[in-house]
């Protein structure tokens, strides 16, 4: 049965989760990661309705009543505890994510995962064909829903049918380790466009499509069943003009002087910001930072590290790993250099607002984002953003998908300490002349790439696609 939405956005999760208090009231929090920050001014401009999983667990057989938050129409779509561990945490985030992001952690395969995948993306699928009016645009976001582009072609071929994976896609070699791998990828080629952030995305996809199921490219455009999918690139931005009012707001402005203040006014503040993610490098980060320490060529409490670790997936076993590692390198550098009152590194495994995150950005002089891979990274566009007084520095890994656009960042290979440690040393001492003209150029460029511009580029893109 169609709905009445002329364009459906179809994501894991919604932009909020439902939090249920100890009392039974409900309330919504905002939900962590790029994707939510991207879209979410995308769908308050297009009035479409954004099908995804509220967090928590439900009763998967009821349906949940659609609602509206921050402008955009809702629609919950209930996993159960069972699909919590095997779909979300398993398939998606042991089996895919891992392998996806170049196995920089050991992928972890389990056949009874895939069976709830596919029916979690089954369940996904009918909720988006429910919404969807005769003829109407649907957007299928990111990993976890791999097969809905097909699923939703065999119910509803009258939709025109886009997918946009936010993380890397993986060379053939790796892809192939898959189990299922061909599945996953008919799934994927039910879509009219399948959008990736980086042009080498787009080519392994193509190549894997011949490699696996041998088939017809023309121009780049994959024949599959009658009908073509063009794949191609479209790096993903920010809402650059929110995050530049939000930083010259005098709230933000003040709460800026107060972070600096708070920190003991030391010379040089370096920032890191993350969901608490294994390919985030934060480890590395520290270790870097622990060894300039020890080499003298940083001093503390002249200088002074924020890490702000946004807690994520906290029951997969690889983040468990992850925290008992980074907070235990975090207490060796603070016994090591900090003093009463005046810790070298401020570690802060928590969530915060729009605003306390862009004071951050305005007071630190030195931002690190250093992912062993990354399909885009939003943090490195939001501290540019934040930064139309042309201050600070950004050192930027080569492995995340904004160094192809960011190319005034002091740039860094994650895997070479001595590298990193170079990298920071020179963003530091930086010239503040050749600091401001690099900042001004990456601040130039996100202006007229923004998120809308992606978003438009995409679907015009699909409209264009037969
Ligand atoms: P990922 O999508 O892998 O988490 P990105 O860097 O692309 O990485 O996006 C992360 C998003 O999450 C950014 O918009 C960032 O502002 C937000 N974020 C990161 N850490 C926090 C935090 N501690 N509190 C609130 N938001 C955060
Ligand atoms: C990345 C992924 C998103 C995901 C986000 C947060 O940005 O690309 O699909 O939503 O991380 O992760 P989570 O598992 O909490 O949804």
């Amino acid at each position: 049965m169609a709905g009445d939405s002329a364009f459906v956005v179809v994501a894991n999760r919604l932009p909020v989760d439902k939090v249920v208090g100890p009392d039974g009231e409900v309330s919504f929090r905002r939900s962590p990661g790029g994707l939510v920050t991207a879209l979410e001014p995308v769908l308050q401009q297009r009035n479409g309705t954004w099908v995804g999983w509220s967090g928590g667990v439900g009763d998967s057989q009821l349906p949940e009543e659609t609602f509206e938050a921050g402008g955009v129409k809702l629609h919950p779509v209930a996993l159960s505890a069972g699909e919590v561990e095997r779909y979300y945490e398993g398939f998606s985030n042991s089996s895919l994510w891992p392998l996806y992001h170049d196995a920089v952690e050991t992928p972890i395969f389990k056949r009874r995962w895939w069976e709830s995948y596919r029916l979690v993306n089954e369940r996904f699928t009918k909720a988006v064909a429910d919404d969807a009016a005769p003829g109407a645009t649907v957007w299928i976001q990111d990993y976890q829903l791999q097969l809905v582009p097909a699923l939703l072609r065999e119910t509803r071929p009258d939709l025109k049918i886009g997918f946009f994976l936010h993380i890397p896609f993986p060379p053939v070699e790796l892809f192939m380790q898959l189990p299922r791998r061909a599945e996953l990828l008919k799934g994927l080629l039910g879509a009219d466009l399948v959008g990736f952030q980086r042009p080498l995305g787009a080519q392994n996809f193509v190549q894997l499509s011949r490699h696996l199921l041998g088939t017809r490219v023309r121009r780049g455009v994959v024949e599959w069943e009658g009908r073509t999918v063009r794949a191609e690139a479209f790096p993903i931005s920010i809402d650059v003009e929110e995050m530049e009012r939000l930083a010259a707001s005098p709230e933000v402005q003040a709460r800026a002087k107060a972070i600096r203040t708070e920190l003991g006014e030391p010379k040089t503040i370096i920032l890191g910001v993350d969901r608490l993610d294994y390919t985030k490098g934060i480890e590395r980060r520290l270790k870097a930072f622990r060894e300039l320490l020890s080499d003298g060529r940083l001093t503390a409490p002249e200088t002074v590290m924020v890490q702000v670790a946004t807690p994520s997936r906290e029951r997969v076993e690889h983040y468990q790993t992850l925290r008992v590692n980074v907070e235990r390198e975090v207490g060796r550098i603070n016994g090591e250099y900090g003093r009463v009152g005046q810790p070298a590194v401020h570690y802060l495994h928590q969530s915060y607002s729009r605003a306390e995150l862009a004071a951050l950005y305005v007071a630190a002089d030195v931002m690190m984002v250093t992912p062993l891979r990354d399909g885009m990274n939003l943090v490195a566009k939001e501290y540019v953003g934040a930064r139309a007084d042309n201050g600070g520095a950004l050192v930027l890994s080569e492995f995340a998908g904004a160094a192809a656009e960011l190319r005034q960042a002091f740039l860094c290979n994650p895997h070479d300490l001595d590298g990193v440690k170079d990298a920071l040393m020179r963003a530091i001492h930086v010239d503040p002349v050749e600091g401001r003209k690099r900042m001004h150029a990456m601040h130039s460029h996100l202006r007229s790439h923004d998120v809308r511009a992606w978003a438009d580029a995409f679907l015009d893109a699909l409209g264009a696609a037969s």
